[in-house]
């Protein structure tokens, strides 16, 4: 059985160690804004800040999560997830970001809830850092200043010899693209610093060497004794050609996709930034009037000490986007628009579009070594007036897991695991409260934040997920699945 099992036959075709997990983030659900000595972060400083999050919301309270152990483990045991990934608050346990003061009170509360977890049988998956950097950080240069990069892994040291021997599931950052382009490119996520140019590829090159001293530390100290996994989460949508047979929109989508998905994974998968980048961003910059590229490089042992810290490919993906080149705007000089066909979500940026999860997966096989890949977030957003009938919802996951089946079975993509977004309604970064990707409904007007489970829609026959044809067509992935399915059932 598994976190997403009603209403789908698909998860039986998947590994039978399959990772069915379900995720959140600190700042999103925990609230305790302030308590027992937490640290501020840049998105309490943010969220305070008039008009930079919508109704003015802030996680002061959020989901009450850092109160709720009990409430948490028990909807995750509702759901029958195998492993849930949550993050911890840099703050809450060093509350000025360096290790000269721990918060002992805030381990303990992530050691209450690995605790929970583990009794009732769920793995923890943790996110060092998922956005909400210490403010005290920010104060003197945050991602912009090199000094994070061991600021950072101070950080992890601290929790990997506080954690190690409970936890085997790391992830080191999530979503670097975000916290470059958003956070310090548009300005409309924290630290809310609006300098696109120059300061998202700066502050991107100290997240990816921060990404990687947090793994060799690991490797080099904690893997031996923790035996544990860890690598980073790096998110993209799929890019696929407005016109398929235009060669231009065929070469936009390529560019797009490495200023996205490429920016981050060909520096850890393959070593460096990609030619793409490199070429695109310094023609640029030199017709700009600049004396060199705006794209910060790597020297060779920079590169061969990046080179490879993974040990999976952390994957969010929520959508795909059409492409077609413009000669304005965007760096890469390429239009991103939606197909008007494909089905609204509550979030402007999505909509529904399966068959790129399926494209991309064939992408980071062919383009990153064939790694094994865990899913780490995917999902969808609703917002208005609510229905706890999860009729969107469930379709939108039926989809999206039958392509990544596909994806399995058919052309023979190492998926390891798939972890949903999100555990339940929480604060959506900038979006605030509006914008639902719950699997768990939270009654915002009751003062006890219960959370509720959304009635998911079960079809009535189980869909047919691979037809004859894609079976005859792919014999022999399709075949080496059923062998090692049914070795695994006899031992
Ligand atoms: C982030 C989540 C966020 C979700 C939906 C991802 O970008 O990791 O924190 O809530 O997508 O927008």
């Amino acid at each position: 059985s598994s976190a997403l099992d009603q209403g789908y036959s698909a998860h039986f075709y998947f590994r039978k160690d399959f990772i069915w997990s379900v995720s959140t983030a600190s700042y999103q659900i925990e609230g305790g804004w302030r308590a027992d000595g937490k640290g501020l972060s840049i998105w309490d400083k943010f969220a305070h800040t008039p008009l930079k999050v919508f109704n003015d919301d802030n996680g002061d309270i959020a989901c009450d999560s850092y109160n709720k152990i009990e409430e948490d483990v028990a909807i995750l045991k509702q759901l029958k997830v195998t492993h849930y990934r949550f993050s911890i608050s840099w703050s809450r346990v060093l509350p000025d970001g360096t290790t000269k003061h721990i918060n002992e009170a805030g381990i303990n509360y992530y050691h209450r809830l690995v605790d929970a977890l583990l009794a009732a049988n769920i793995e923890p998956h943790v996110t060092l850092y998922h956005w909400d950097l210490p403010q005290a950080l920010q104060d003197t240069g945050g991602w912009e200043n090199e000094a994070i990069v061991f600021k950072f892994r101070d950080y992890a040291d601290l929790i990997f010899s506080r954690f190690g021997h409970k936890v085997k599931f790391w992830i080191t950052i999530n979503e670097p693209y975000n916290v470059a382009n958003i956070g310090h490119g548009y300005g409309t996520a924290a630290p809310g610093i609006l300098r696109p140019g120059t300061l998202p590829y700066i502050v991107g090159h100290h997240l990816i060497k921060a990404h990687a001293e947090a793994w060799h530390l690991y490797n080099d100290t904690y893997r031996a004794s923790q035996k544990g996994i860890i690598s980073i989460t790096i998110n993209s949508d799929w890019t696929e050609p407005r016109n398929p047979y235009k060669q231009e929109d065929i070469d936009a989508a390529r560019r797009v996709l490495q200023f996205y998905i490429g920016w981050f994974a060909h520096p850890i998968f393959n070593g460096d930034y990609n030619d793409i980048m490199k070429t695109v961003i310094r023609e640029r910059s030199l017709a700009a009037g600049l004396p060199k590229s705006r794209l910060p490089e790597f020297s060779l042992e920079e590169i061969k000490r990046i080179k490879g810290t993974y040990d999976y490919f952390g994957f969010n993906h929520y959508t795909t986007v059409l492409t077609s080149p413009v000669n304005y705007g965007k760096l890469q000089g390429a239009g991103l628009i939606a197909d008007r066909t494909w089905l609204d979500s509550g979030s402007s940026w999505l909509k529904v579009s399966p068959f790129g999860f399926r494209k991309i997966l064939n992408f980071i096989k062919k383009e990153y070594g064939n790694p094994p890949i865990i899913i780490t977030e995917n999902g969808i957003s609703e917002r208005g007036p609510f229905n706890l009938n999860d009729i969107h919802r469930s379709y939108y996951y039926e989809k999206y897991i039958n392509q990544m089946l596909k994806a399995y079975l058919l052309d023979d993509v190492d998926i390891r695991g798939f972890t949903a977004w999100t555990l339940m309604d929480n604060l959506e970064w900038a979006t605030g409260f509006e914008e639902r990707f719950g699997l768990f409904y939270v009654n915002r007007s009751d003062p006890n934040l219960p959370r509720v489970r959304y009635v998911p829609y079960r079809s009535s026959k189980p869909k047919t997920v691979v037809t004859k044809q894609e079976k005859q067509l792919n014999a022999n992935s399709y075949q080496n699945k059923f062998k090692m399915q049914s070795q695994a059932s006899e031992s």
